[in-house]
């Protein structure tokens, strides 16, 4: 080999390089020599690389959500008094909308849902059916841990329905059957003598009531006002009940338009929005589209499994939603490719679990 032909390969393989921008973050994980500490090992994720980088950078977006007050923008001597003085400001706080799929309520993360439900830390809940209906459904009877291997004929010949490695029993649904009955009775009767227009949100906060059940993610709802849209409402149990039940009395009519009108309202009116979307298909994209109306969304954090490449909306990147005005261009957003069940409520832990906890803490110090 030649002086000149060791220089030339030298040179391929220590290539100069060029000062980094000063705000690079150094790669550094969790020393468990600092003990076992929740909050420290969630920080750490962010500076980890890979999805738990991307985890720690949904912390900080919801955290941005939660933080949001007026303060940060300028106050134009055309907007009302609430929003000027400071001390009603946190009237202003960004509106949450909150999605996900329906698998989500059949798995435990149902518990971390209506504990944000049940603290007022969301503003408005999208979902699909099996996400209205397996929420009631356990308050009547158990959902219960199974096996992803579980054999489908075998299942069906004892009356057993498998949801991932859950399983549900088919009593389950004659209970819930039971349940709805009388409750679709009571709310045809109110359609054709009140003229009641059943939209999907006011059926859910109708169930909601009627349940009365603390671990209910929609007691809550009730409860707080939350509003809770389901635009696909018969794609489940529910809609097999809505099916059969109009073989036996005047069909119960529901009114999705008037519920389109109220979420995009809600969009268009909020002053600042941020989205946290569980899973793809409609619950993704009836969020986003709602941001549509007020030029995009001003947070977004998705947590979702789904692909981009196929072209699907379930896993398309925030940066897609730009492009159509779901999300504004100088929005901060982020994409955690990960099982929600498994991230959710690490996230939660680390921002509004986190934040009550030291509002707890700060009334306990003041009294
Ligand atoms: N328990 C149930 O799952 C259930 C029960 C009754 C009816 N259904 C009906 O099935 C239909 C389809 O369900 P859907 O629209 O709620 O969503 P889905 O289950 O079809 O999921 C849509 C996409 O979300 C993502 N996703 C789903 N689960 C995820 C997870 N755990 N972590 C990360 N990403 C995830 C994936 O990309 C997936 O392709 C709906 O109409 C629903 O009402 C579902």
């Amino acid at each position: 080999m030649t002086s000149q032909e060791k220089n030339a390969a030298h040179e391929a393989v220590y290539v100069a390089s060029q000062p980094l921008p000063l705000d690079m973050q150094p790669v550094r994980g969790y020393d468990f020599n600092q003990g076992v500490q929740l909050e420290g090992l969630l920080d750490a994720y962010l500076t980890s690389g890979f999805q738990a980088t991307a985890l720690g950078q949904a912390i900080e977006e919801v955290n941005k959500m939660l933080r949001w007050r007026m303060s940060g923008e300028p106050v134009a001597d055309t907007d009302p008094d609430e929003y000027r003085d400071p001390a009603t400001r946190s009237n202003t706080k960004c509106t949450i909308f909150f999605g996900y799929t329906s698998n989500l309520v059949s798995s435990g993360l149902r518990e971390t849902i209506r504990y944000l439900a049940q603290h007022r830390m969301i503003d408005c809940i999208v979902t699909t059916a099996g996400g209205i209906e397996e929420d009631f459904i356990k308050c009547l009877a158990p959902t219960y841990i199974g096996d992803f291997a579980l054999s489908g004929k075998s299942l069906r010949e004892r009356g057993l329905n498998r949801i991932g490695n859950l399983v549900v029993p088919n009593d389950n649904y004659c209970k819930f059957e039971d349940w709805m009955v009388p409750i679709l009775d009571a709310m045809v009767v109110e359609q054709e003598q009140e003229k009641t227009l059943w939209t999907p949100s006011k059926i859910i906060d109708r169930l909601g009531k009627e349940i009365n059940h603390p671990d209910s993610i929609y007691y809550w709802c009730h409860k707080n006002n939350i509003p809770v849209f389901c635009p696909a409402l018969t794609d489940g149990a529910l809609g097999d009940l809505i099916y059969f039940h109009s073989f036996r009395s005047t069909p119960l009519v529901v009114d999705i338009a008037s519920d389109l009108r109220r979420i995009n309202t809600l969009a268009l009116r909020a002053r600042h929005t941020g989205m946290i979307i569980l899973g793809g298909g409609v619950v993704k994209h009836h969020i986003c589209n709602a941001n549509l109306m007020r030029n995009g969304a001003d947070h977004a954090v998705y947590i979702n499994t789904g692909q981009e490449f196929d072209g699907s909306d379930a896993g398309a990147r925030p940066d897609e939603a730009v492009s159509w005005g779901k999300i504004r261009p100088n929005a901060s957003s982020v994409k955690v490719y990960a099982e929600a069940t498994l991230v959710f409520p690490l996230i939660v832990a680390r921002t509004f679990a986190h934040q009550r906890e030291e509002e707890l803490a700060a009334a306990r110090n003041s009294s």
